[in-house]
């Protein structure tokens, strides 16, 4: 068995599997405000076919942890059923979750019971003013409520994405932090990437890892976490308290703008539309719903997967100097139609 090896020696054993481009948020970074044009029913995985593809990414190709995306999972309705036959098959798989959040305190239970490991909430503001002109919906309390069922439910770590928009919540940096400390959720900040669909991201208009390390810092110590950052898009710090230096907990800054960490990365992508990108950025994918469809075996499925990964670019934007600057073209689809 061969894994999902690529030209530059990386190993793919992290899948991201968006299982519907539709949401029920409309977070200016991401979608316009009146939403896009969604894929067919038809053209979306069922779930007998996510169940499948994931058994191939485990068994055949050496993938080792799941997290499932959208758009956002959980305005899928047979997302448990998807959880629970992938977690049957391979109980020792970690199987995550990224979400909005909302319509989580409904779902929670019934999700951890089909094996749902970790969750990771979209929350880029705890002022609901705020979240309402992020997101276009007045549905902060819906999102609170959801996180709060997760931690009931024994979840842990309840991790929290949040962007910061200039202008809008680019102040509320250390207000978020401190929050995330008194309820024990982990933060990370991810700076804002050129994947939203009205294509109006502006490096120059960005907030950087740099200001929201400085910004922290006039309230908070931060020094460099001990583990060792592996793979993993966010760049940890202790934070603790500068009178006491008591350590009051963690924050991540994903820095895939400004410092970008490609060489590392061990991602392998699949859309709701069963096609295969091997970066958040590409401009090619590979399909494979029509070898899930045509009676193709899981030897010939997990094949093209290998060949797909194998041509994954060097770097992100696969422009020598990165995301936004001369060369670079943002792909077609968006970050709700990708997963992040
Ligand atoms: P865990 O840390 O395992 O809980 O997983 P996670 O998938 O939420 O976090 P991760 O740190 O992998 O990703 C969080 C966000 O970082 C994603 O939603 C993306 O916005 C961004 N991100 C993840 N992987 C990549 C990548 O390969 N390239 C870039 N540019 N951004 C990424
Ligand atoms: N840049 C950075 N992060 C984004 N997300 C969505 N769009 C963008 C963007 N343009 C984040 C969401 C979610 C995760 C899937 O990606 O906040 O947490
Ligand atoms: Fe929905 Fe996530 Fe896009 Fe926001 S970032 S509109 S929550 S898919």
């Amino acid at each position: 068995m061969s894994g999902l090896i690529d030209q530059f020696g990386r190993t793919a054993t992290d899948l991201r599997m968006s299982l519907i481009d539709k949401c029920n948020l409309r977070c200016q970074y991401c979608m316009p405000a009146e939403g896009l044009d969604w894929m067919k029913k038809d053209d979306m995985i069922a779930a007998h076919e996510a169940i499948r593809l994931a058994d191939i990414a485990v068994r055949l190709l050496g993938v080792d942890e799941i997290r499932f995306t959208g758009g956002e999972p959980l305005v899928r309705a047979d997302l448990v059923d998807i959880i629970g036959g992938v977690h049957a098959l391979h109980p020792e798989v970690d199987l995550s979750l990224t979400t909005n959040g909302i319509n989580l305190e409904r779902k929670i239970d019934a999700l951890v019971e089909a094996g749902l490991s970790r969750i990771n909430v979209s929350l880029d503001t705890v002022c609901p003013e705020t979240f309402a002109k992020i997101t276009r919906r007045d549905r902060l309390t819906k999102v609170l409520s959801g996180l709060h069922a997760a931690k009931a439910a024994g979840l842990d770590p309840i991790k929290i994405n949040a962007v910061l928009l200039r202008g809008i919540n680019d102040q509320e940096a250390t207000e978020l932090l401190t929050w995330t400390f008194k309820h024990g959720y982990k933060l990370r900040f991810i700076e804002q990437m050129p994947l939203d669909a009205d294509q109006s991201w502006k490096r120059a208009n960005m907030v950087t890892a740099a200001e929201i390390r400085d910004q922290i810092s006039q309230t908070y110590t931060l020094s460099p976490h001990e583990e060792e950052r592996g793979s993993a898009p966010a760049e940890r710090f202790n934070v603790s308290d500068p009178t006491t230096n008591e350590v009051l907990g963690t924050v991540g800054i994903i820095a895939s703008v400004t410092e970008p960490f490609c060489a590392d990365c061990t991602r392998t992508r699949i859309t709701a539309d069963a096609k295969i990108r091997s970066c958040l950025f590409s401009h090619t994918e590979t399909d494979l719903m029509d070898l899930l469809r045509d009676g193709s075996s899981d030897e010939a499925i997990a094949d093209a997967w290998r060949q797909a990964m194998w041509h994954k670019p060097k770097a992100h934007g696969q422009t020598k100097t990165g995301l936004g600057m001369p060369g670079f073209v943002q792909p077609e689809r968006s970050m709700s139609a990708i997963g992040g």
